[in-house]
């Protein structure tokens, strides 16, 4: 199912954990070369697939990691500038850096913790999507945006005001790219996708019911086990970005990960 993606090149934000570190270790298992940033530089370990290419056996470079925040726009586009300089070009950039808290009733929030949370959902992603967006312009050949979504975008959860207010707005502002760099060859997609058991999905767990009601059913998930791998997004992703049939529209749902393939 895995596209040939051996040699291309791709970018993860929010790598040092969770998600992100899942992406990471199955892009470089493809045989990827790597960018990767967090606020805590990614130190992940990552096994980079060697190959035979025409009776020579290449190995894919380590990756590059850099601590980077990503609302931090001059640094991340020294991060971008360093990711290119090391690998020649980016072909696919995920923005997955994300966070949830403050978790309760916007009424009870401290407000600069909810422009916190606006600030890395949709600034921390404006950001990433802008910087990439001029680097596939200033080159030949297409590029590939992702950016990290959830069904928060879409459905309204008592307690999460700002974070499904910031993944609605990362759901417009991929459509809006698309319109503005489809011309120049950039494809971006807002996937989200599904219930990942990461440090967010525990945070969730622990949240009482009356900062976040729905808290119940994200604990049934983790009591069934019903959670999407992260090898099983990465492996969606990859086949978005670089599969025979790219999907039609912007926004994406990765399906549930049936139960036969969650050992994985
Ligand atoms: N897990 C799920 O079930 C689920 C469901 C739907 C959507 N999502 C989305 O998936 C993405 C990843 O979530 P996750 O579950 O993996 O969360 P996580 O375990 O909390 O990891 C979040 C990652 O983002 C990084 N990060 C946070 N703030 C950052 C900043 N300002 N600059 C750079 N990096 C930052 C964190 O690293 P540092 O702390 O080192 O910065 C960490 O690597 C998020 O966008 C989330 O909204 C997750």
């Amino acid at each position: 199912m895995t596209p040939d993606v051996f040699g291309r090149v791709a970018v993860v934000t929010g790598a040092s954990r969770g998600l992100g570190a899942g992406m990471a270790v199955h892009f470089a298992a493809a045989g990827m070369h790597l960018g990767l940033c967090a606020r805590h530089r990614p130190n992940l370990v990552v096994n980079t697939r060697p190959t035979a290419r025409d009776g020579h056996v290449i190995s894919a470079e380590p990756p590059f990691r850099a601590a980077v925040d990503v609302t931090d726009h001059q640094a991340l586009s020294e991060f971008t500038d360093a990711v290119v300089e090391r690998f020649g070009r980016i072909d696919l950039w995920v923005n997955n850096a994300g966070v949830l808290e403050p978790i309760g009733p916007l009424s009870q929030a401290d407000p600069r913790a909810v422009a916190r949370n606006i600030e890395v959902n949709v600034v921390g992603v404006l950001n990433g999507s802008s910087l990439f967006a001029r680097h596939v312009r200033s080159r030949p050949g297409g590029g590939v945006l992702i950016n990290i979504s959830s069904g928060a975008a879409t459905k309204p959860l008592a307690g999460w005001a700002h974070y499904c207010a910031a993944k609605a707005a990362v759901d417009q502002l991929t459509r809006v790219v698309t319109l503005e760099e489809a011309p120049h060859g950039l494809a971006a997609y807002s996937v989200s996708p599904g219930v990942v058991d990461t440090d967010m999905q525990a945070m969730i767990r622990h949240t009482d019911a009356e900062a976040f009601p729905e808290g119940a059913r994200f604990r049934q998930i983790a009591a069934d086990g019903s959670f999407n791998s992260r090898a099983w997004v990465a492996e969606h992703l990859l086949a978005i970005a670089f599969g025979t049939k790219r999907p039609t529209d912007v926004t994406v749902r990765i399906p549930d990960q049936p139960a036969s393939s969650r050992a994985r």
